[in-house]
C-alpha cells in the first residue's frame, strides 16, 4: 500500500567534533538522496535531523578542551549545521537535543513510561570518585585489560585488543578525573526490561522484516534477539551532570541515558518543525525510515522501538537502512587521531564542488560492506566519469545548440528508428532509477543515471551531427532536439544525487520545475525555446589538488607515528657489583673531526683526567665537530677498545636518547675536574 506520507530521519551526530566523509557516506547522503527523490515524486515528506548534544563523549571533549559542555555543543552544532546546509543535505529541520522542546518531550516520555510501570528499578554498585564526588561513566575509568594487559583500557572497551569490557573487569581501575582508585558505591537506576519484549521483537523484526531489511541490519538484529544469554534489561538513566534530569522522585543528580533521549530527538525535531507533527509519528499511514551507520543498529532496531512500543502511541520504523563503514586510504576514520577528511575543509578546498564529493561517496558507498575512500579514486571518478561522460554529453549538446541555432531548440523533424529507440530507452530510466532508490540501492541508482548519460554520448558519437551539418542540416535538427530532450531528462533525474549541477543544468537549459515522472517526456523543451549560455558542468581535478590532500594526511600520519613512539622498556635487574664495574668519569672533548664516508660518526679526542684518548661516537647528526670542542661529557673509560671504521675507539661518551632518536650529552657540573668518578 502507498504510504500517505514519509518521515525520514538521519542519525543525530554527536556534537563533539566536525563531520567527516565517513559520516556523510554512512547515512546523510543516502538519506538526502532518498528524500530529494520522494519530493520529486510529489510525496508528502519530512526529513529531520539534529545534533546529539548529551552523553559522555561531549563531557570528555569539554574536559579535553578545557571548556564547558555547553561551549562544546554550541561550537559543533553550528559547525555541523552549516556544513550540512552547504553540502546540500536538505533537512526540513536540523534541531538539537539541548532545545527546550526536546528536554520537555524526552522528559515527558520518560515520565509516561515510568507511570506505566515500564521500567524496573535496580540498585547496583558502580565506581565512584570520592575526590570529585561523582560516579564514573565507563569512559572515565581506566585500568589494566584482563585479556591483553594494556594498562590504558577503558571501562567499556580495551582499544588495544578490542575486547568489550565492563568497569568491574578492569584490573587496578583508576578514575580518569582524579587518577585515584575509585570506590564501589550503591546507586539506583531505571532499567528497560528488553527481555520482556523478546517475543514481540521476534514477530516484528525477525518475521516481519526478513525480506525487506538489508541483510547486514537483519543479521545484527537476529544475533541480539537470538543471543544465548537473551536480551538483558538496560539502564535508561545515568549518574552524570550533563543531560536531561530524570523527572522522578529519588533521582536527583541523575540524567536520562543519552540513547534514551537522542532518538526521541527525531520526534522533538518534527514537533519543532510542524504543529502537525503527531500525524507523522502516530498515524499508521506514515512510512518512517531511519538512516544510520552500522554502529547504531541495535539502538534503532531494538532499544528505540521497545521505548516506542512501551509508550504505545507511536508507529514503528518500516525500514532502517544502515550502511557499513567507509575507511580513508585503507584505515578507519578517527576523529581523535585526526585521521579524517573533514567536510568543512572540503567545502573550502573544493569550493562549489559539492557534487563531486556527493558523486564519489554515493558511487562508492559502503552499502553492503566496508569500503575505502581514496583521493586518487576521487580524482579518477571526477575526471573519467563526471567530466568525461555526463559533463561531456551536456557540453557537446549545449555548445552545438548555440553554434547552429543561436541557442534556440530546433524542431524535431522526422524521427528515424534509431532516434525512436534512444527515446524509448530514455523513457525507461525514471522507473529503473526509482526502483533502485526505493530499495535503498543508491549506488545502483547512480550507475543507471550515468548509463543514461552514456546513452546520450553514444547517440552523438553514432550520429555525428558535427559532420552531418554540412550535408543534412534537417537531420541535425532532429538529432539536436533529441539530445536536448535527453539533457532535460538528465537534469531532472540527477537532482537527488547531484543537486548543484542539476540546478546549473536546469538554468542553462532554462528549464522550469518538473516532477520525476516528467523525465519520460520527449517534449520538455519546445521548439524555439531559448536556452541560456553554456559553461562546463564539471572541471577536471588536477594532480596538485590531490597532492595537497595527501600531504595533509601524511602530516597526520607523521604525528600519529610520533605519538606511537614509546619509552623503551626497562632492562632486567643488575646487582650493585655489576654496576660498580663500570668506570665512568667526567671529561672534556678537546678535538673532533668527521669520520670520512660516514653520516653519523665523529672521531673525538677526550681529556679524561687520566689521559687523552680517542673515542668514536655516533653523534654527527646532532653535533658538528667545530661546535663540540670544549664540551664537558661523561665517559665510560673501561669499555674494551673496539675498531670502528678502522679507528680504535677507547671508551664511550654517555648520551641520553629520546624515543625519536635525538641525542644529548649527560653533563657533569662545570666545576667538576676531569677524571671525577660518576657513580
Ligand atoms: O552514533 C552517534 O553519533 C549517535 N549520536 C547517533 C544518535 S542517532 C539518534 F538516535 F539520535
Ligand atoms: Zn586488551
Amino acid at each position: 500500500m502507498e504510504p500517505k506520507r514519509y518521515l525520514i530521519t538521519a542519525a543525530l551526530p554527536y556534537a563533539n567534533g566536525p563531520l567527516h566523509f565517513g559520516h556523510i557516506a554512512g547515512c546523510y547522503l543516502p538519506a538526502d538522496i532518498y528524500v530529494r527523490y520522494l519530493r520529486l515524486k510529489g510525496k508528502d515528506v519530512v526529513f529531520v535531523g539534529g545534533s546529539d548534544e548529551h552523553g559522555v563523549p561531549v563531557t570528555i571533549s569539554a574536559k579535553k578542551e578545557g571548556v564547558t559542555p555547553q561551549n562544546v555543543v554550541d561550537k559543533y552544532h553550528n559547525m555541523m549545521k552549516n556544513s550540512f546546509e552547504e553540502f546540500g543535505i536538505s533537512y526540513n529541520i536540523y534541531a538539537r537535543t539541548t532545545s527546550k522542546v526536546h528536554h520537555e518531550l524526552a522528559s515527558d516520555f520518560f515520565k509516561t513510561l515510568y507511570d506505566k510501570g515500564a521500567f524496573t528499578e535496580q540498585v547496583s554498585y558502580q565506581y565512584y570518585d570520592e575526590q570529585e564526588n561523582q560516579f564514573l561513566a565507563d569512559r572515565y575509568i581506566e585500568g589494566t585489560c584482563p585479556k591483553c594487559a594494556n594498562e590504558h583500557a577503558y571501562g567499556d572497551q580495551c582499544e588495544k585488543c578490542g575486547t568489550s569490557l565492563s568497569p568491574n573487569d578492569l584490573i587496578n581501575p583508576k578514575s580518569k578525573l582524579s587518577g585515584n582508585k575509585p570506590i564501589l558505591k550503591e546507586t539506583k537506576h531505571w532499567y528497560l526490561p528488553l527481555n520482556d519484549y523478546t517475543e514481540w521483537l521476534r514477530e516484528w523484526v525477525l518475521k516481519g522484516h526478513k525480506n525487506d531489511w538489508k541483510p547486514n541490519v537483519y543479521g545484527q538484529c537476529k544475533s541480539w534477539i537470538d543471543s544465548p544469554e537473551g536480551l538483558q534489561p538496560r539502564a535508561m538513566t545515568r549518574d552524570l551532570d550533563w543531560g536531561i534530569p530524570v523527572p522522578v522522585k529519588g533521582a536527583e543528580g541523575k540524567v536520562l541515558y543519552v540513547w534514551f533521549d537522542a532518538p526521541i530527538g527525531y520526534i522533538s525535531a518534527t514537533k519543532e518543525y510542524t504543529p502537525d507533527w503527531e500525524k507523522y509519528w502516530k498515524d499508521k499511514e506514515t512510512k518512517l525510515v531511519h538512516f544510520i551507520g552500522k554502529d547504531n543498529i541495535v539502538f534503532h532496531c531494538i532499544i528505540f522501538p521497545v521505548i516506542l512500543k512501551a509508550h504505545g502511541d507511536y508507529i514503528m520504523p518500516e525500514n532502517v537502512p544502515a550502511n557499513e563503514f567507509l575507511n580513508l586510504e585503507g584505515e578507519k576514520f578517527s576523529t581523535s587521531r585526526n585521521w579524517a577528511a573533514w567536510l568543512h575543509e572540503y567545502l573550502i578546498d573544493f569550493k562549489d564542488k559539492q557534487d563531486i564529493l556527493r558523486y564519489v561517496l554515493c558511487a562508492n558507498a559502503p552499502e553492503s560492506k566496508d569500503n575505502d575512500f581514496t583521493w586518487k579514486d576521487f580524482q579518477a571518478r571526477n575526471n573519467n566519469e563526471l567530466v568525461a561522460i555526463l559533463g561531456n554529453f551536456i557540453n557537446r549538446t549545449l555548445v552545438l545548440t548555440h553554434k547552429y541555432y543561436e541557442g534556440k531548440v530546433p524542431p524535431v523533424g522526422n524521427l528515424q528508428d534509431y532516434d525512436k529507440q534512444v527515446l524509448a530507452e530514455m523513457a525507461t530510466y525514471p522507473d529503473k532509477i526509482a526502483h533502485s532508490i526505493e530499495q535503498y540501492r543508491f549506488r545502483e541508482a547512480l550507475s543507471e543515471l550515468m548509463n543514461l548519460a552514456r546513452l546520450g554520448n553514444k547517440y552523438l558519437a553514432d550520429t555525428e551531427p558535427w559532420k552531418l551539418i554540412k550535408t543534412d542540416a534537417d537531420r541535425v535538427k532532429t538529432i539536436m532536439n533529441v539530445s536536448l530532450q535527453l539533457s532535460a531528462n538528465l537534469a531532472i533525474l540527477m537532482e537527488p544525487f547531484l543537486p548543484f549541477s542539476s540546478n546549473k543544468l536546469k538554468n542553462m537549459l532554462n528549464l522550469g520545475n518538473h516532477i520525476w515522472d516528467d523525465a519520460k517526456r520527449v517534449d520538455l523543451l519546445s521548439t524555439e525555446h531559448q536556452i541560456n549560455e553554456a559553461s562546463l558542468l564539471y572541471d577536471k581535478v588536477e594532480d596538485s589538488e590531490i597532492e595537497h590532500q595527501l600531504n595533509k594526511l601524511q602530516a597526520t600520519k607523521d604525528l600519529i607515528a610520533k605519538a606511537a613512539l614509546t619509552i623503551e622498556a626497562p632492562k632486567p635487574e643488575v646487582t650493585f657489583d655489576d654496576f660498580a664495574k663500570l668506570d665512568i668519569r667526567t671529561g672534556t672533548i678537546v678535538a673532533a673531526e668527521r669520520v670520512p664516508k660516514t653520516e653519523k660518526l665523529l672521531k673525538l679526542q677526550v681529556e679524561t683526567g687520566i689521559d687523552t684518548r680517542t673515542v668514536v661516537s655516533g653523534i654527527a647528526e646532532y653535533y658538528s665537530p667545530e661546535k663540540i670542542i670544549g664540551q664537558r661529557v661523561s665517559i665510560l673509560i673501561n669499555l674494551a677498545p673496539r675498531k670502528i671504521k678502522g679507528i680504535e675507539s677507547q671508551g664511550m661518551i654517555l648520551m641520553a636518547e629520546n624515543p625519536e632518536g635525538k641525542l644529548t650529552f649527560i653533563l657533569p657540573d662545570a666545576e667538576m675536574l676531569n677524571g671525577s668518578v660518576v657513580r
